[in-house]
């Protein structure tokens, strides 16, 4: 198969690494001239692991080119992705597909024979009809049926999650298309095949709504992280009791600032714009995008709280700016609300991160940034853990608490044994962990617990059966 990929960003550039690591002849075409010739040069714009070696591999064998020249790639492909990037629109939050629309325009005059436009960025309901019309509408004669395959790969996975995904969604009722998508992903079928067909509009929605649960899932366990803390159990717990019941699943169950990156933030608020447009509100998601908005500055407040109600003229450490690990990927990251927070209080904020500082560079002009966590640590007054990098897992303790102005850890993502860092002479704050000293579960404990009430039982009726037992 030919396969144009129209967009060289974390998607455009791992899927058509993979295509063409499965066989295929791929071309990337990317607008940003800068973009291609690093890629000419051997340099790949973006950190995801694995993914030098696979593009170096798959350019040596001749089965990889990269060009700013559309129109070429376009003419000779089977099949044609669009996967340049839906960020949300300035001002009202919907997605601003005018990159995919732009792509469309392009693409339609270069069609040369049968070929299936792929939406593969992630769009909101509908916005493949509208790449079908203004494709229908520039070349009326050309032979070409638009389909959608959202992608589901997770950064700093990219590469596992692409040849080995759980499923692999096709928008199409065309058989033609059906019989081109299969044979594109054919290469990574063992047994049995992991291709789900459905409508096109089905496809779009599925993707929107798949972010959008686990966004919802990551916000519960914030709110119950919340709750522990105030009656004295620990999240961690009750994200392993809950989870272990398979209807749930433990995956996304992990207590933290808030959810990040380039997907969740600008999917969750498309879904909410897109679902009062068609007036079928979505409240779980209403909700879930705002407690999300709030807890990220409620963790700034968190930090000044650790180091003693106000950081003014203090210094800060941060440690993690990428909004997970394994990835240079900054945007929406909690850890930039979290700054933002500590800058107006007034701290000096020092941060380090393994991949994130080039890109964090330009917005976060008003930081320190470290070479290493005892760099950023030197002077602080606190050191907060926003991102569970594997280099920040085991931190030498004695040597940071010699460095710091005084000894606090904030722990964002739970990675340490509060009770092992408090052994080391330091203040630990977690998220929803009631195993410290100084958290108000641990408070809990040593104060006489109140009289809980009866619990209330409330018929189909709306009758409070508690009331008598009460009045008993
Ligand atoms: N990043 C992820 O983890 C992820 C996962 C699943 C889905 N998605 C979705 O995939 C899409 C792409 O995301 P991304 O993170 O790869 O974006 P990105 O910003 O990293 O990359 C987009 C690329 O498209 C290029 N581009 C824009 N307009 C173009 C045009 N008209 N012609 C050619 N190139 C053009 C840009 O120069 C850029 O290099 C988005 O819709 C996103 O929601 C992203």
């Amino acid at each position: 198969m030919h396969i144009a990929m129209i967009g060289c960003g974390y998607v455009g550039l791992v899927s058509g690494a993979c295509f063409a690591d499965f066989g295929h002849s791929v071309t990337c075409v990317d607008s940003d001239p800068a973009r291609i010739d690093a890629l000419h040069g051997g340099r790949v714009p973006i950190y995801e692991p694995g993914l030098a070696e696979l593009v170096a591999r798959n350019v040596e064998a001749g089965r990889l080119a990269f060009t700013t020249a559309l129109a070429p790639a376009v003419g000779e492909a089977d099949a044609v992705f669009i996967a340049v990037g839906t960020p949300s629109r300035r001002g009202d939050g919907f997605a601003d597909i005018s990159h995919v629309f732009a792509a469309a325009r392009e693409i339609a005059s270069a069609l040369r024979g049968f070929t299936v436009v792929v939406t593969k960025s992630t769009v909101p309901v509908g916005t493949s009809d509208e790449v079908e019309r203004i494709i229908r509408a520039a070349n009326p004669a050309a032979d070409v049926v638009v389909a959608s395959n959202p992608e589901f790969l997770r950064e700093g996975a990219a590469i596992g999650d692409f040849k080995r995904p759980d499923r692999i969604v096709v928008g199409t009722t065309d058989e033609r298309a059906r019989e081109v998508m299969t044979e594109v992903y054919r290469p990574l079928f063992l047994n049995t095949s992991p291709l789900l067909f459905a409508s096109r509009r089905a496809a779009e929605l599925i993707k929107y709504a798949a972010n959008a649960f686990l966004a919802m899932k990551i916000t519960f366990i914030n709110e119950i992280a919340d709750l522990c803390e105030k009656v004295g159990a620990d999240v961690q717990d009750v994200a392993r009791g809950i989870g272990a019941d398979n209807r749930i699943g433990s995956k996304f169950l992990h207590a933290g600032p808030g959810f990040g990156g380039s997907c969740f933030p600008k999917d969750t608020l498309a879904l909410v714009k897109t679902a009062q447009d068609h007036d079928a509100p979505l409240r779980l998601i209403e909700a879930t995008v705002a407690v999300n908005d709030q807890r990220k500055r409620a963790m700034a407040r968190r930090i000044i709280a650790a180091a003693g109600g106000s950081v003014r003229g203090k210094a800060v450490a941060v440690l993690g700016l990428t909004f997970k690990p394994n990835t240079d990927d900054v945007r929406e990251a909690p850890s930039l609300a979290i700054i933002r927070g500590l800058l107006d209080a007034g701290a000096e904020v020092r941060v380090h991160d393994p991949e994130g500082m080039d890109q964090a560079r330009a917005l976060l002009p008003e930081v320190v940034f470290c070479k290493s966590p005892y760099e950023a640590a030197r002077g602080a007054s606190a050191l907060a853990i926003v991102t569970e990098w594997d280099q920040f897992r085991a931190l030498g303790l004695p040597r940071l608490k010699g460095l710091m102005a005084q000894p606090v850890l904030v722990d964002l993502r739970n990675i340490y044994s509060a009770r092992d860092v408090i052994r080391h002479g330091f203040r630990y704050v977690g998220v929803g962990r009631g195993d410290d000293d100084d958290l108000p579960a641990a408070r809990l404990r040593r104060v006489r617990r109140p009289e809980m009430p009866a619990p209330v039982a409330l018929d189909g009726a709306g009758r409070d059966h508690g009331l008598d037992r009460r009045r008993a």
